[in-house]
């Protein structure tokens, strides 16, 4: 059963030939600049397993970029769609009311650890969108036109996102970006500047923010500040606590509303349902939450969950959209958390993250090339350096250990601002035999890269 099977490459080649014909009609019809360069074509997938067009299995630790905690094709959540396909697809929200719409939304208030006890929320379709929306409440609630994000953010591809997002490789030749989109240093405390005592660094970090207020946009302008908890994109970075807690202090000081953008960290990929129960549990909340991927399982949907009397300051007619909170998508998303919460997730998600971090550590106690190891609960990055004292980045090393894990039949995906982290996605539904599985296949590949 592939849902408990092993890695298993039987091709002479990667891609395989089915795969290889696939792929060229991709090239023939889809623009390159939407990437891949994985030679995988998916025939069918399970749990923490996808199987090709050829019949290679591969150990998935991407899990379409954290949008798989629960595993593929989880069989309940696959009923519960097919249930609600057969009675409709599509209802559109501003026509007519549909009942997994309010029952997600009454589960998001009740779980989501925003400030406030009256919450609303609402769906859109994408993180992107979720992100945007989170903006958008955010400047009607306070009636301020600016943001403040952060080095190495990712917050999407929406034109608005790409100002937000750090990376500007994602907005070449998009001509002019949206105004009021300010940027302050995110903690990176592995890459903190040279010579700084670590005990200096909350300081220097919290400066970098409130130069935003003297040098680009006075505090009593800014509607809010977007916090990934943990930074996907750049470089599984999480933020420290010590850090959420005077941003939040700064926020309250200057009436301004702290986002936590929980994309990717959110539907227990670090450990809790969402990344920022840590900020909770040390006292501190945002005011908003942005979230998807992980939401359902793979079908379409974002949310934006917030206290009432911000939800409520939006106009109406300023928010929505056609396909948002899809009735599909809805059911997906209310069976998922229902089985994450049964079946305990967070807790396997931090089980998991356990056994990775200590295969990593050992890995940098031997290898000259692993840097800095980090993350929550099963959210892990691995940096690698060209060396241990320059820290100087590795990215060709990052992608040859990257090709030889997927020519080993292990997915596994890049990040960082210096492309020289590799991320720990994989489903939370991996068996132990699989995760040991995988874990020979990276040490493995870490191994061959350094002596190539
Ligand atoms: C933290 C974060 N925010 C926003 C996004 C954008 O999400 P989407 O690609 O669904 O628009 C991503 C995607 O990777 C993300 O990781």
């Amino acid at each position: 059963m592939l849902r408990t099977d092993l890695p298993k490459i039987i091709t002479d080649t990667l891609p395989g030939p089915k795969a290889t014909e696939i792929i060229k009609r991709r090239e023939n019809v889809v623009p390159s600049a939407i990437r891949c360069g994985y030679p995988v074509v998916i025939d069918r997938g399970e749990g923490a397993m996808i199987e090709d067009v050829d019949g290679n299995k591969f150990l998935d630790w991407i899990g379409g970029v954290g949008v798989l905690n629960i595993g593929f094709s989880q069989p309940e959540v696959v009923e519960a769609v097919k249930a609600q396909a057969d009675k409709y697809f599509h209802g559109m929200f501003n026509v007519v009311t549909h009942e997994g719409y309010v029952s997600l939304a009454e589960k998001l208030c009740s779980i989501a650890p925003v400030k406030g006890t009256e919450k609303k929320a609402y769906f859109a379709n994408s993180g992107a969108e979720a992100d945007e929306n989170a903006v958008k409440i955010a400047k009607s609630f306070t009636k301020r036109p600016n943001i403040i994000v952060f080095s190495g953010a990712f917050h999407g591809r929406t034109h608005y996102t790409m100002a937000m997002t750090s990376k500007k490789a994602y907005a070449k030749g998009m001509g002019e970006l949206a105004n009021g989109v300010f940027r302050a240093q995110f903690p990176y405390y592995y890459r903190n500047p040279e010579g700084m005592p670590q005990d200096a660094a909350l300081d220097y970090y919290m400066k970098s923010l409130t130069d935003v207020f003297e040098q680009c946009a006075a505090a009593d302008t800014i509607a809010a500040i977007v916090v990934e908890p943990l930074q996907g994109e750049g470089g599984f970075i999480p933020a420290p606590i010590e850090w959420v807690k005077a941003v939040r202090r700064l926020c309250d000081d200057n009436g301004i509303l702290l986002i936590a953008d929980e994309v990717q960290s959110g539907f227990c990929r670090t450990g809790r349902m969402f990344a920022s129960m840590y900020w909770e549990e040390a006292g501190v909340q945002p005011d908003i939450i942005a979230t998807a991927k992980s939401i359902a399982a793979g079908v379409p949907l974002s949310a934006i969950v917030a206290r009432k009397e911000i939800m409520e300051a939006a106009a109406p007619g300023t928010i929505g959209g056609t396909f948002c909170g899809n009735p599909l998508a809805c059911a997906a998303a209310l069976k998922t958390i229902e089985i994450m919460e049964r079946d305990h997730l967070a807790e396997r998600s931090c089980e998991i993250g356990k056994k990775v971090t200590e295969r990593y550590l050992a890995m940098k106690e031997k290898y000259n090339c692993v840097g800095d190891v980090r993350g929550l609960g099963g959210m892990i990055g691995i940096e690698f350096v060209k060396d241990k004292e320059t820290k100087e980045p590795a990215p060709e090393l990052t992608a040859t250990v990257i090709n030889e894990c997927a020519k080993n039949g292990l997915l596994v995906e890049g990040a960082g601002v210096y492309n020289n982290v590799i991320r720990f996605l994989a489903p939370l539904v991996i068996t132990d035999e699989q995760l040991a599985a995988g874990l020979d296949i990276f040490e493995k590949a870490v191994v061959t890269a350094m002596e190539g």
